[in-house]
């Protein structure tokens, strides 16, 4: 018998939301909040993952699966080797969702939420203004799905309701009462 710490493990923090709502400015304040802590981490952003791991996918409901699914099984594989993943991906579709927490188990689902109007009006990347205007098809939450989970681990509220500070500290305490931290 040894008295060293048993390891922590890995787990996998899944931020969902409509863009604009807040998944990948939550991200860099966890991403900060566990490394000081010395948890070892990888990211997976959508805009990121879209230039590489699943560039050519494009926005139909069978490529934004494929999208969720390569970046989930990334998720499970250092989640398995112990290390933390935090994906940061819109993942409109439930089923693909409750697809990935079967395949990781570890599995704590952040659910970024504000209003379609909120995200209209302060549209970070201009993406709804473009999308209103017919420029963009396809686009969630104006002309493509958007399924909130139904019973995730945590719901941030970004509608101004909450800082993106007191966010990211939501999810934080989650994980500590969850005994993943
Ligand atoms: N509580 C909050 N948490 C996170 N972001 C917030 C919050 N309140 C306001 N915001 C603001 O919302 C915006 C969120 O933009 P962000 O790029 O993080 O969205 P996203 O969900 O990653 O979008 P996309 O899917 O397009 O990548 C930022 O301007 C941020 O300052
Ligand atoms: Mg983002």
């Amino acid at each position: 018998m040894t008295d060293a710490p048993l390891p922590l493990g890995g787990f996998t923090i899944w931020l969902t939301g409509m863009s604009g709502a807040g998944k990948s400015t939550i991200t860099g304040i966890l991403e900060r909040e566990l490394r000081d802590r010395g948890v070892p981490l990888e990211v997976l952003d959508g805009d990121v993952v879209r230039t590489h791991l699943t560039k050519g996918l494009g926005f139909s409901r069978e490529d934004r699966d494929e999208n969720v699914r390569r970046v989930g099984w990334v998720c499970e594989l250092l989640t398995r080797h112990d290390v933390v993943a935090i994906a940061a991906v819109i993942s409109p579709y439930r089923a693909v969702r409750d697809e990935l927490r079967a395949l990781i188990g570890r599995f704590v689902e952040v659910f970024v939420d504000a209003p379609l109007e909120v995200l209209a009006e302060r549209d970070v990347k201009g993406l709804y203004r473009k999308a209103h205007a017919g420029e963009i098809e396809n686009f969630t939450g104006v002309s493509d799905p958007y399924e909130p989970p139904l019973n995730p681990e945590v719901v941030c509220r970004t509608d101004g309701t909450e800082t993106p500070a007191a966010s990211a500290a939501k999810v934080i305490a989650r994980l500590e009462e969850l005994g993943y931290l």
